[in-house]
């Protein structure tokens, strides 16, 4: 796959090759990084990228979480995102914007790195499915993990900060070592919390769960649009602490991601989610979520900008 030619970095456009940083950056060594992922899809009106002021506005909140002063505005950012996407040529893409804290002229400074400069980059890439077509039409067979998400109180799962990461990255390489496409973590208090990087839908007799803020979750923005698709279909949704053994019993189960999208789980532990494959309310949320994306239905809740 071709890498595109032009990333984004501290105000200009430069050659893939030479967007480099220096040994000393600080985020390298400690994770003082704030960071988002966003997909532009190809619709049948043009290239659109979906829900840009949201993933925006969570990169600015996460950059506040860190204490990172960010040197772009929500409207530079916002631009610069589609610049970059056009400059590329991109008829869709996954657009990965970054703030660090960079290096300082003086070498390595202390775990602090307030003093260290901000840099901040928009990279983007050609990506298809992150778990494939299959995985949207059949599911995919997940595991509990026996990681923890990060407790709040230790680390803030509300920002999306390089260093948390971390945690997710135990989570896939785990699941992966045992043969499954991904791992759903358990909170603090042991309740569900969400996958490595997606939140969770469990459906039982009729009636959606999904965890709330409380149980340690990413504010993910597919999972408010899901919850808007929801609402719209008249389905109510209950954001109540979900337990392990609710996965067993569930009829349906579906992660949402800005990667995932809408992708159904037809297995947890090896135990069968309902008859084991994509359920009725998968697939209407799914329906919806994807005529919008593709542009074959009305963009409703305006959640795409034109890229031209
Ligand atoms: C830990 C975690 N949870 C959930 C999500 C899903 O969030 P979104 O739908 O905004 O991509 C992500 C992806 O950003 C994530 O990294």
């Amino acid at each position: 796959m071709a890498l595109a030619e032009w990333i984004w970095m501290n105000g200009e456009c430069v050659k893939y090759a030479d967007a480099k940083v220096h040994v000393t950056t600080h985020a390298i060594h400690y994770g003082s990084s704030v960071f988002e992922g966003i997909r532009a899809y190809a619709t049948a009106q043009g290239t659109a990228v979906f829900r840009l002021k949201e993933h925006t506005r969570r990169l600015m909140h996460s950059a506040k979480i860190m204490r990172i002063e960010m040197p772009y505005t929500e409207d530079q950012i916002n631009e610069a995102i589609i610049e970059t996407i056009s400059r590329n040529g991109h008829d869709s893409c996954y657009i990965r914007p970054i703030a660090f804290r960079g290096a300082h002229p003086n070498g390595i400074q202390g775990l602090e790195g307030r003093t260290s400069p901000v840099d901040v980059a928009i990279i983007t890439m050609n990506w298809g499915r992150y778990l494939g077509q299959e995985a949207i039409e059949q599911g995919v067979d997940v595991q509990i993990s026996s990681w923890r998400r990060m407790s709040p109180g230790s680390l803030t799962p509300m920002g999306k900060i390089g260093g948390q990461y971390v945690n997710s990255q135990y989570i896939t390489m785990e699941a992966r070592d045992n043969g499954f496409t991904e791992g759903i973590a358990l909170d603090h208090t042991g309740m569900v919390s969400e996958g490595a990087g997606e939140n969770i839908f469990v459906i039982i007799e009729g009636e959606v769960y999904t965890p709330s803020t409380g149980s340690s979750i990413l504010r993910g923005i597919t999972r408010d649009s899901a919850l808007t698709i929801l609402k719209d279909l008249d389905i109510p949704v209950r954001y109540e602490a979900v337990s392990r053994e609710m996965l067993y019993i569930a009829d349906e189960i579906f992660f949402t991601g800005t990667a995932a999208e809408i992708t159904p789980i037809r297995s947890v532990d090896r135990v069968k989610v309902g008859i084991g494959s994509r359920g009725a309310i998968t697939k209407a949320v799914q329906d919806a979520f994807f005529g919008i994306t593709s542009g074959a239905q009305p963009d409703k809740y305006n959640w795409l900008t034109p890229v031209r």
